[in-house]
């Protein structure tokens, strides 16, 4: 095993990744930021320096954190946040887990002007080695053109009801094409670049894809390729062939496309679904014809010829907003689910604060963030999380090795992709209705991830052990939601959590500031 270093740069320039030019953040001076790999069990350090005019924090989206929650990097729950011109050192081990994650920043939407990347742990012994001869990363991101601050501050105006901000277009790899066309006068150029995936006929890929996204649902696939799943967030699953690929917000896959078509150009469509953006009332802030959901980069066969190409899409009819079908997702070495030993229930409510700011609320409680991140007062204070404010949405676990069981009922028209820190979990079942049905249990061979999708006007249930010292997040991952508040944290084996010693660099971080 060896220490991986990287160094994270984050500074603010002009930007047009579609075309548009606009202040955008940047990390290492590229969008998206770095790919950071190690080996499984390599340990990362990774230094976060802060250009910025504002304050930041990097979370490093589905790693376990185990020993070090302290670097999961969620301001208000496990440190404060890097101010302008500091720097912090995350280190952490990856020796429990395999496959594709990201990283991005957790302060306020602050990935959403730019601050994100894939997170790759390769495996020496990962059982797909042989079946593919290179490898690719693709991120897919909704892109605005207004800053998240910019936009925030119509968002959380009081008496603003229009729903979350609307995408103007959509990006592959960090590259896309806004409509120009239909926007007469519109200060946009209509030549920007597309991401193109080389390959030579009779080799095999493998696409890891990430969705990024702060708002959107994409549909992913390539016109004449089938894609072989290998990998769900982490996961290895038995390989199954799809035509189309569902990602909601932060879901990642792994797939295997053979080259093994004409030598030609082929579509990689990516498509926001509008259904998906526009079922929850989101309407305006700035949303306009121009919107181009369609997103489109090219498989270019080394020789092909035809330099746009003719292909056409897979024409399946996929419920859009909805996860990969979890019947298909069999884990490559099932580890069944135990009977639950704490249950617990959230149910999701949109509403308005006294100042008649849009929130959101997990059993009537919208999230505010304190000062003091909680697992510094768990460790330095030893506080009792059942002391702490109700608007701290906060849960304790403390049955070591128990099975937690979470179901989330959503009640509103949205769709959610909800995210647990610290750990992977079993989605042992979710539907529609406003009553769990436990006919459709998987108890047995469930899938196994770290995001799903709690359906509009339905539930999900999950599981997982509690075997992780820590403060974890569990939130939606749209990011407007989780600006108003759809945020709870699981206070877990706190007795542990609380002999473990937080180095000197995050109790420096708060030290500095006046709470
Ligand atoms: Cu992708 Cu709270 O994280
Ligand atoms: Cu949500």
């Amino acid at each position: 095993p060896q220490t991986r270093k990287y160094t994270l740069k984050l500074s603010q320039t002009q930007w047009a990744p579609d075309g548009f030019t606009r202040s955008t953040y940047l990390v290492n001076n590229q969008y998206p930021g770095p790919i950071l790999q190690a080996n499984k069990g390599d340990w990362f350090s990774i230094t976060v320096e802060n250009d910025l005019p504002v304050e930041t924090s990097m979370h490093w989206h589905g790693m376990f954190q185990r020993g070090t929650s302290w670097f999961d990097g969620v301001p208000s729950v496990s440190q404060c946040s890097i101010t302008p011109g500091s720097s912090l050192t995350y280190e952490f081990s990856t020796n429990e887990q395999t496959g594709t994650y990201w990283w991005h920043s957790h302060y306020n939407a602050q990935y959403m002007d730019g601050i994100l990347g894939a997170l790759i742990i390769h495996d020496p012994e990962d059982p797909n080695l042989k079946d593919y001869d290179y490898e690719y990363v693709v991120t897919l991101t909704d892109w605005y053109h207004q800053t998240t601050a910019d936009l925030l501050a119509l968002f959380l105006a009081p008496g603003y009801t229009g729903g979350n901000p609307v995408p103007d277009a959509g990006l592959i790899s960090g590259k896309g094409q806004f409509n120009c066309d239909a926007k007469p006068g519109y200060p946009c150029k209509k030549d920007s670049d597309v991401a193109v995936y080389k390959v030579q006929k009779g080799k095999k890929y493998r696409f890891r894809i990430i969705n990024t996204s702060g708002e959107a649902f994409y549909m992913f696939s390539i016109d004449g390729h089938k894609m072989k799943v290998i990998e769900v967030e982490g996961t290895y699953v038995q390989p199954f062939e799809v035509t189309q690929l569902p990602l909601h917000i932060a879901q990642r896959y792994s797939v295997i496309v053979e080259a093994n078509q004409d030598a030609k150009d082929y579509w990689i469509r990516a498509t926001m679904s509008k259904e998906c953006i526009f079922n929850n009332g989101n309407t305006t802030i700035n949303h306009d014809s121009a919107i181009n959901y369609n997103v489109t980069g090219i498989l270019s066969y080394e020789g092909s010829s035809n330099k746009s190409p003719d292909s056409t899409p897979f024409t399946d009819d996929l419920t859009p907003c909805r996860n990969l079908d979890s019947k298909l997702i069999k884990p490559l070495t099932a580890s069944p689910p135990k009977e639950p030993t704490q249950t617990i229930s959230y149910n999701v409510t949109f509403g308005t604060n006294a100042m008649g700011v849009a929130e959101a609320l997990l059993n009537n409680s919208s999230y505010v963030p304190d000062k003091i991140p909680t697992t510094l007062r768990i460790i330095n204070d030893h506080v009792d999380v059942k002391t702490m404010p109700t608007s701290q949405n906060i849960e304790a676990f403390n049955d070591d090795k128990g099975v937690a069981e979470i179901t989330v009922y959503n009640n509103n028209s949205a769709n959610h992709p909800f995210h647990l820190h610290g750990h992977i979990f079993w989605l042992i079942g979710d539907g529609v209705g406003t009553e769990i049905d436990k006919s459709v249990y998987n108890t047995v061979d469930p899938p196994v991830r770290d995001t799903t999708i709690v359906p509009a006007k339905g539930w999900t249930t999950i599981r997982f052990i509690i075997d992780n010292p820590g403060v974890w997040a569990f939130h939606c991952h749209i990011e407007w939601h989780l600006q108003i508040g759809m945020f709870a944290q699981i206070a877990e084996l706190t007795d542990q959590l609380k002999l473990q010693k937080i180095p000197d660099s995050i109790q420096g971080f708060c030290a500095n500031k006046a709470y």
